[in-house]
């Protein structure tokens, strides 16, 4: 099985790290899992514009396929004005619908706003459910408190044990998949 993270932020290192958490626990929990980050930071993504995938520059076009070859998925952000970030939403708009058919798909987010932990339910559950997306039945929101402000490494633990049951939810539920 294998299981990509997507980090959707351009600016800090927060998110990523938030990502790789899951990444890391998945694995732990089930050695045999592939993982793989795909940190938008590394990738020139170009702009949706209508036209077809074989149109766009190759990140573009790795990005995608990335996604495509995943049994399962966990999507970080970080909250921008009340949302997800332009980032991950326009690389949202590449995916054909039903993207996310029999995938389970978890979410993460950053952000300096407890009030807006339910970002995720609003802005991000119902695009991962447009593709298809399996939604496990926890997501995580990590508040910029609960990082190292000089090392940006996770230092609250009951966030890390949050990230380690949804990791968990998400390889048990996909297994759960696979062997129906
Ligand atoms: C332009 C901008 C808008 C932001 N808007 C919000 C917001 O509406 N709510 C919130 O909780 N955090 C907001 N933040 C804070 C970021 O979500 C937070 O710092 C996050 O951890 C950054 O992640 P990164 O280190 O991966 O870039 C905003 C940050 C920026 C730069």
């Amino acid at each position: 099985m294998k299981l990509v993270g997507i980090s959707g932020a351009l600016a800090g290192d927060k998110t990523s790290i938030v990502v790789n958490q899951i990444l890391v626990h998945a694995r732990r929990f089930d050695a045999s899992i592939k993982t793989e980050l795909v940190d938008l930071k590394d990738y020139e993504i170009d702009f949706f514009n209508g036209a077809p995938l074989a149109d766009y520059n190759d990140d573009t076009w790795n990005a995608v396929k990335k996604i495509q070859s995943a049994d399962l998925l966990v999507f970080g952000t970080p909250i921008y004005q009340a949302s997800i970030s332009g980032a991950l939403k326009n690389l949202f708009d590449h995916l054909p619908e039903y993207t996310f058919k029999h995938k389970v798909t978890g979410m993460v987010a950053t952000g300096w706003s407890d009030k807006h932990f339910l970002v995720m339910e609003y802005h991000l559950r119902s695009v991962l459910s447009y593709f298809k997306g399996l939604m496990p039945t926890g997501n995580v929101f990590v508040h910029n408190g609960a990082f190292n402000m000089d090392s940006d490494e996770i230092v609250d633990d009951r966030v890390l044990e949050r990230l380690q049951v949804l990791a968990e939810e998400m390889v048990s539920l996909q297994q759960g998949i696979k062997h129906r």
